[in-house]
């Protein structure tokens, strides 16, 4: 009699291959976070944001079993090479190189390891990590499909370069080193040094638009009297398309940031991912409306702004400065909308109220952990009470004091 049991990998043999599975969609969400605010390719970028949300349920649904089965749940790999792969990716030479190591190397490799996975382990003993696999692929999969196209966009308009196909060939390199995502290939030599175009990354100080956007810069000015509804919702959307700076700071906020707890992890990846589907609510209405959003002012000195200071003070500001103060106005828009009988914009209002009510109470219950993780002594109530007055002072005035180093 064939002896199934045999041929199914054992618990310790799927617990070191989920956790490596983890680790590759952890590192990837820190990886993006970090590169989201310089990748200027718009639909990259998204897409960068939408890893960062979609890679944190993932994690999120291998830690709930992997706390199951290991403690800690969180563990790094003991496989230097695994590590060292997903340590090298950031210091990419530029977008292109970033994309295509991560999109066309290393998913891939994880897609065919949670393949073989799904059906390598026991069906029902272990049917909890058989349905985080089956999900995981069902996102990685239509992943792979939406971002071909983007690819060749970045191809065509010249982001890919030599150093960015010279990064690839590098990341091939180390995950063959690794023996794959799952580490049971057979293994490539390990490369002796990194290729010359490798470039030490940074968290970035300046965010970066493609050259579509013809208006990068400009400053705030006071938008049209709410009762001029027409002239006054065209300007509501507008600035809709620009909240990706609002993405891009709590990118920032979520890479510089080490040692919280996964929940904050895991809630930030939301409020940036949420942040990208505002900008892209934007870009719809204009559409729809026979309006161009890459001409939208980008006000690209408000990231500048931001991040000249701590992130815990970045986050503070976004929190319970902008997103705090947006109430209000975003009820009279509600009642504005339906009064005129624009059921798209004031569903569109709507849902955005139901994801900045949560962005608020990220705030209120990450800002007491970041303070205390900071050793910063003073309370919620003083730290935002001393934050918000130089958001008043500063952003609220359009006065924005950027120190150039
Ligand atoms: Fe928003
Ligand atoms: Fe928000």
């Amino acid at each position: 009699m064939q002896n199934l049991e045999r041929e199914k990998i054992d618990i310790d043999t799927n617990r070191r291959l989920l956790n490596r599975y983890r680790f590759v969609a952890h590192e990837a969400m820190h990886l993006f976070a970090g590169w989201m605010p310089k990748a200027a390719l718009f639909e990259l970028k998204c897409e960068m944001g939408r890893t960062v949300w979609e890679n944190s349920l993932h994690v999120n649904s291998l830690y709930l079993r992997l706390r199951e089965i290991q403690s800690p749940a969180f563990q790094k790999p003991a496989d230097a090479a695994m590590v060292r792969l997903m340590e090298e990716l950031i210091h990419a030479p530029d977008e292109g190189g970033i994309a295509l190591a991560y999109f066309r190397v290393v998913v891939p490799s994880l897609v065919e390891a949670l393949e073989t996975h799904e059906t390598a382990t026991f069906p029902n003993s272990d049917l909890p990590s058989v349905h985080a696999i089956s999900h995981m692929l069902l996102d990685l999969r239509a992943q792979l499909v939406r971002v071909a196209p983007i690819l060749e966009q970045a191809d065509k308009s010249g982001l890919v370069t030599a150093a960015s196909r010279a990064w690839e060939l590098y990341a091939r390199e180390l995950l063959g080193a690794a023996g794959g995502v799952s580490g049971l290939k057979a293994r490539g030599p390990v490369p002796r040094s990194a290729p010359s175009c490798r470039i030490e990354f940074e968290a970035p100080r300046e965010a970066c638009r493609d050259p579509r956007f013809t208006n990068p810069g400009a400053d705030m000015v006071a938008m049209p009297a709410e009762n001029d509804y027409e002239k006054h919702t065209l300007e509501e959307f507008e600035r809709y398309s620009t909240e990706v700076l609002a993405a891009e700071t709590v990118a920032y906020v979520l890479y510089s940031v080490e040692g919280m707890p996964w929940e904050f992890e895991f809630d930030s990846a939301r409020h940036l991912y949420d942040e990208v589907r505002h900008a892209l609510m934007g870009y719809e209405w204009m559409r729809v409306h026979g309006l161009n959003p890459f001409e939208s002012p980008q006000y690209l000195q408000v990231y500048k702004w931001r991040t000249q200071y701590p992130p815990i003070m970045q986050y503070c500001m976004l929190t319970m400065g902008n997103e705090v103060h947006a109430f209000p106005y975003r009820h009279r828009r509600v009642e504005a909308h339906q009064q005129s009988g624009d059921r798209l914009s004031e569903q569109f209002v709507r849902y955005d109220i139901a994801d900045e009510t949560q962005h608020v109470r990220f705030g209120k219950r990450w800002l007491p952990e970041l303070l205390k993780h900071a050793g910063d002594p003073r309370s919620f109530e003083q730290y935002t009470e001393d934050c918000l007055k130089v958001w008043e002072s500063q952003y609220r005035t359009g006065k924005l004091t950027i120190n150039v180093e």
